[in-house]
């Protein structure tokens, strides 16, 4: 047992409480409050001050790309030159190029290389990452993707959730043959990496330069056979009517949504489905599109925010820069960007075990030394963590 005290604890949603205690058994927490309403039989546990500084739920990085191989360096000088994303894929440029230096990858490479990554966002506080594959779109690289993906959960003092995202893009030898590329690849990709453990959910990339709502629904029914949870890369470039298929399927997020239809928003809200919101990729790209935040609000869907880490179009591996340019770029509130990534991106995840302040969640906090909530989106790249607790332990 252990009591922490002298902090404010700031929840994902509603009032900071001042003077506030915890108490952790293990890795979970067993009592939350004002230090006034302790319990006497927690008041004997050994201590630790935290020092009048600002507590929240450990950071949830609910998308990422943080397995792959290479750099795309030379797209973000094509496009400083005016090439935009489309058309360099569609010149064979983006997601086929990182497939192969990552199939051309070790295992060891790509784990060093993205361990890179990740010490940057848990240095920010991040105690949950997703990770996704789509960087193979073969078998043997999905799959070593995906352990490499496990492989940092246990390299590192973080969980590691995982997403099958074979249908990411078409590899080269499919050339205009998507749904063989499904049939032969996708869909017996997602079975062996399943048989192997290595899949929490399965994602897609539905797009004009990936794959339709009819190749993506295939790809869900075989998920659903599995017993595994769905989420979609929707509405990026362009509006397919993704994202409203992935709800009324149950996804758990939709993801990217620059171009969702306002009225979609109403039924991400219906569904519960999250709408994870990337502002590194909006930025890298110079989109002018704006997701439809206020619709989204305004409909009572739950939105997250989450760094997209990946070598395309967003290589940045910041948390607390994709809360400030959410903020700015997205005109989230504060309190917003912190449920991003705290309730709501645990939610994008299932995971039900944490992201809130309350007794039976994991022991996942931050502790920030700052004065105000709003400095953790405020700021940009002076990082105010002081300690992170992960699974109850300072580290
Ligand atoms: O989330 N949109 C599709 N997938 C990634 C980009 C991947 C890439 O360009 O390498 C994303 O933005
Ligand atoms: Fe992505």
């Amino acid at each position: 047992m252990l009591l922490l005290k002298n902090f404010t604890m700031v929840p994902a949603a509603g009032t900071p409480v001042p003077q506030a205690a915890m108490v952790l058994d293990g890795d979970t927490i067993v009592w939350t409050g004002a230090l006034s309403e302790l319990p006497v039989e927690h008041g004997a546990f050994p201590a630790e001050d935290l020092g009048g500084r600002l507590v929240t739920a450990g950071l949830i990085d609910c998308h990422t790309h943080v397995v792959f191989g290479g750099h795309r360096a030379n797209e973000f000088r094509m496009r400083l030159e005016g090439a935009s994303y489309d058309a360099i894929a569609r010149a064979g440029g983006g997601i086929v190029s990182t497939v192969t230096a990552t199939r051309a990858a070790s295992a060891e490479a790509l784990l060093a290389d993205a361990l890179t990554r990740v010490d940057a966002l848990i240095a920010e506080g991040v105690t949950t990452i997703e990770i996704k594959s789509g960087y193979g779109l073969n078998i043997e690289t999905e799959l070593k993707m995906l352990r490499v993906a496990r492989a940092v959960g246990q390299a590192r003092p973080v969980d590691v959730v995982t997403s099958f995202l074979g249908a990411h893009a078409v590899p080269a030898e499919y050339a205009d043959r998507a749904d063989a590329y499904i049939d032969e690849v996708c869909i017996p990709a997602l079975h062996a990496a399943h048989a192997e453990g290595l899949v929490d959910a399965v994602d897609g990339f539905c797009e004009g330069i990936a794959f339709s709502p009819d190749q993506i629904a295939r790809v869900f029914d075989a998920a659903k056979d599995l017993g595994l949870p769905i989420k979609l890369h929707a509405e990026q470039l362009t509006d397919l009517g993704g994202a409203r298929m992935a709800a009324q399927r149950g996804a758990m997020s939709v993801d990217h949504l620059e171009y969702l239809a306002a009225e979609d928003a109403a039924v991400l809200a219906k569904h519960g489905t999250v709408a994870v919101l990337l502002p590194g990729a909006f930025y890298t790209l110079r989109e002018t599109q704006l997701p439809p935040v206020n619709a989204l609000r305004d409909a009572g869907a739950k939105m997250a925010v989450a760094s997209d880490c990946n070598p395309g179009s967003s290589p940045m591996a910041s948390i607390l820069l994709s809360m400030n340019m959410a903020a700015t770029l997205f005109r989230m509130t504060p309190d917003e960007c912190l449920s991003g990534v705290t309730a709501h991106a645990a939610d994008a995840l299932g995971l039900a075990d944490r992201g809130r302040l309350a007794a039976g969640q994991r022991a996942d906090l931050c502790v920030w030394d700052i004065g105000a909530p709003e400095e953790l989106s405020y700021r940009i790249g002076f990082n105010p963590l002081w300690r992170r607790y992960y699974r109850g332990k300072s580290c």
